[in-house]
């Protein structure tokens, strides 16, 4: 943690890393933690006192005292759905009213923004990218086409200009429509006919949002940092998620990138300091699109069973394969990432042996980097490391750890030249070790 600093904590994987779990044991470090892109796509699930929270748009520094937690400027926002999660904490004993902050420039998701990811997904067929409906892709759409709606918009004039980006949206969704197949026509169709019970939510999460400080948070943001109070930003999504650098056109529609805490916020590139970078032992990704070290077998089974792996908004079977290194690599390099965090090791603590991929062979030839083109033609190359076969959910300090462990750490240390400072050893807030 550095003072007058903004340490960004990110995901190198394909989202659902474990950042929720981390941002709230570092939290106390910390004077505001602070969102900068994503919406509810995100699930940041942590755990303590033998309680489950998923948060999907509230920063996960919430329940660490009274830190002030921000939703910036990068972030898309769901009225109805942002209700439901802030009444739900209240109602389990965590008022945010004073101390959540919500930028004026984040984006509205309108209703029907989720009608357009449903209607872009199906128009997309057999290429969809599964997205998690939230109509994220629709809103960030709308901003960059200077069509979008902010949370500012809602302290003026708000029904007209709601009105006329509904209006403009029906549009679209209906010339859509008229190319779909049937079947395809008929499901949209529904979402439109049951559109007015969620508007009418929709406007009362609107009125519901009036109640949070509605804030210009570049200006709140640097002036703490002006006057020395420390930050961290929480990402959402993952590298391979970026809407640059991902696996595009199967990625979210923002920078889930260190850049984008910079964009998201309101902070110049001269604030940041450590940037964490947070890994699985293995890999995981839900929704369609390439993954290199996708495990089809038993072994793809058994770690997603250990592993609990099914999406947390929406269900969804994650798929697991092992450690990509050459992904990792690349990751920590467009990020600046300064240090690594390892979670869930212990979904591996029985295997006999544990793989790593240290290379891919396209079309018959090694490269050690990561290409433009991972769709087709990329077969990963492994190194087989010898498993510690230890149940290590229980350790408190790495002085603990088995040797097999302690190797498989320098290991990954040295082929991802950087060093790996926290390791997680269970979902609970307690099972996380610092090391020296
Ligand atoms: P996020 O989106 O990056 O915050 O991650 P998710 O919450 O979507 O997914 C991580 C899942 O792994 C959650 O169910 C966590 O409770 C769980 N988890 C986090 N760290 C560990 C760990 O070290 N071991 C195990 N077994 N589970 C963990
Ligand atoms: P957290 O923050 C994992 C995936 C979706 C889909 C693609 C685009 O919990 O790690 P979108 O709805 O964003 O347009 O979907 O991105 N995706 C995630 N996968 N974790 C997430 O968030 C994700 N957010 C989006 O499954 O493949
Ligand atoms: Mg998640």
């Amino acid at each position: 943690m550095n003072k007058g600093k903004v340490d960004v904590l990110l995901g190198l994987q394909w989202g659902d890393e474990g950042k929720g779990k981390v941002v709230d044991v570092l939290t106390p470090k910390y004077d505001v933690v602070a969102r900068f892109q994503g919406g509810p796509n995100a699930g940041h699930t942590l755990e303590f006192e033998g309680q489950k929270y998923v948060l999907r748009s509230i920063p996960s520094g919430i329940f660490q005292g009274g830190k002030v937690n921000i939703i910036g400027n990068g972030v898309v926002l769901a009225p109805d759905l942002f209700m439901d999660e802030a009444k739900a904490l209240e109602a389990s004993g965590h008022d945010l009213h004073a101390r959540l902050h919500i930028s004026k420039k984040a984006h509205l998701i309108m209703p029907t923004h989720r009608v357009l990811d449903a209607a872009y997904e199906a128009q997309k067929g057999k290429d969809k990218v599964g997205t998690t409906g939230k109509g994220i892709g629709p809103t960030y759409t709308d901003k960059v086409s200077r069509n979008g709606l902010r949370v500012g918009d809602i302290l003026e004039n708000f029904e007209e200009k709601y009105a006329k980006a509904k209006a403009r949206h029906l549009n679209i969704i209906n010339s859509i429509a008229s190319n779909l197949d049937e079947e395809q026509r008929f499901a949209l169709n529904n979402q439109l006919t049951t559109l007015h019970k969620v508007e009418k939510k929709w406007l009362e999460g609107v009125e519901y949002l009036r109640q949070f400080p509605i804030v210009d948070s570049e200006h709140e943001l640097n002036n703490l940092l002006k006057s020395d109070k420390s930050v961290l930003c929480e990402g959402a999504q993952g590298t391979m998620l970026d809407v640059d650098f991902g696996s595009y056109p199967f990625v979210t529609s923002s920078n889930t990138i260190c850049a984008g805490a910079c964009t998201g916020l309101g902070i110049g590139p001269n604030k940041i300091g450590e940037v964490y970078g947070i890994m699985k032992a293995y890999c995981t990704r839900v929704g369609a699109g390439p993954f290199p070290t996708e495990l089809f077998d038993e072994t793809g089974k058994t770690i997603r069973d250990l592993g609990h792996e099914y999406g947390a908004v929406t269900g969804r079977e994650r798929r697991c394969g092992w450690i990509d290194l050459v992904a990792l690599r690349y990751s920590i390099m467009v990020n600046g990432v300064t240090q690594l965090i390892m979670m869930k090791s212990d979904v591996l603590d029985g295997f006999d042996t544990i793989k790593a991929c240290v290379a891919y062979k396209q079309n018959g030839t090694q490269i050690d980097y990561f290409p433009y083109n991972i769709e087709e033609g990329i077969e990963p190359v492994y190194e087989e490391l010898p498993g510690w076969k230890t149940d290590m959910t229980k350790f408190t300090s790495e002085d603990q750890f088995p040797k097999e462990f302690s190797d498989y750490i320098a290991f990954l240390e040295k082929q991802l030249e950087t060093p790996i400072k926290i390791i997680s050893i269970g979902p609970d807030r307690d099972q996380t070790i610092v090391r020296k």
